[in-house]
């Protein structure tokens, strides 16, 4: 039985558009996308989605009384797909607890820096910022904290002088497109051992 995957988006989806190319060519072995959340109305993620036949939901942070709230209704949609794997995909809301009572260890995130260092909502313009000579993208398994849980894969990029956030941005974006289809098959093909905080990958 194919793995179901559910991504989780707010932006320009070319992580999930990444993914889906994965997906066609191979790379993510014996999955399928099956749902794409977003809270933003206008995230083109959402048309990406669309234009696969693939269910999406747009949720209005507004319509819930609390954070927990909003999560409990993502994580319903998400246990009504049958979702393995949640892939958060440039998902720009903090996760709460509530989500790891039905999916411990089965919530990936993508992040354009090399963590711990610049981790939240702008991390390509805080390395920017503090003169870093190498950045990247951590994928990571999402724990309650904020980008703080256990790595599973990393590269880095350099920076060069005359960057500015969108062209590091752009460099981070490219490799972030292969390191994510790369994380996923790995985790649905059950080579990631998690020991403590370290993940080992049985190629
Ligand atoms: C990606 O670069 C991702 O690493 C970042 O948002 C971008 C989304 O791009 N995520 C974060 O900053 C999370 N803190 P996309 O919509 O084109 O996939």
């Amino acid at each position: 039985m194919k793995k179901k995957i559910a991504v989780l988006a707010s932006g320009s989806g070319s992580n999930l558009q990444a993914i889906l190319d994965a997906l066609d060519r191979g790379e993510i072995l014996d999955s399928e996308v099956v749902l794409v959340i977003s809270d933003r109305k206008e995230a083109y993620a959402l048309e990406r989605a669309k234009r696969r036949n693939i269910p999406i939901k747009y949720l209005r942070a507004k319509d819930y009384a609390s954070r927990e709230e909003f999560d409990r209704k993502v994580v319903c949609l998400l246990e009504e797909a049958q979702t393995d794997l949640v892939v958060l995909a440039g998902y720009m809301r903090i996760i709460t607890p509530v989500f790891f009572l039905s999916f411990k260890q089965r919530v990936l995130n993508i992040h354009p820096s090399l963590l711990p260092a610049f981790p939240g909502g702008h991390g390509v313009a805080d390395a920017l910022a503090y003169g870093v000579k190498v950045s990247g993208c951590t994928v990571h398994f999402v724990d309650e904290g904020m980008d703080t849980g256990p790595i599973l894969l990393q590269e880095a990029v350099p920076v060069y002088d005359d960057d500015t956030v969108e062209t590091l941005h752009e460099r981070i974006r490219q490799l972030e497109h292969k390191l994510y289809p790369k994380a996923i098959n790995l985790w649905v093909q059950g080579k990631i051992k998690l020991m403590g905080r370290r993940c080992v990958i049985n190629e």
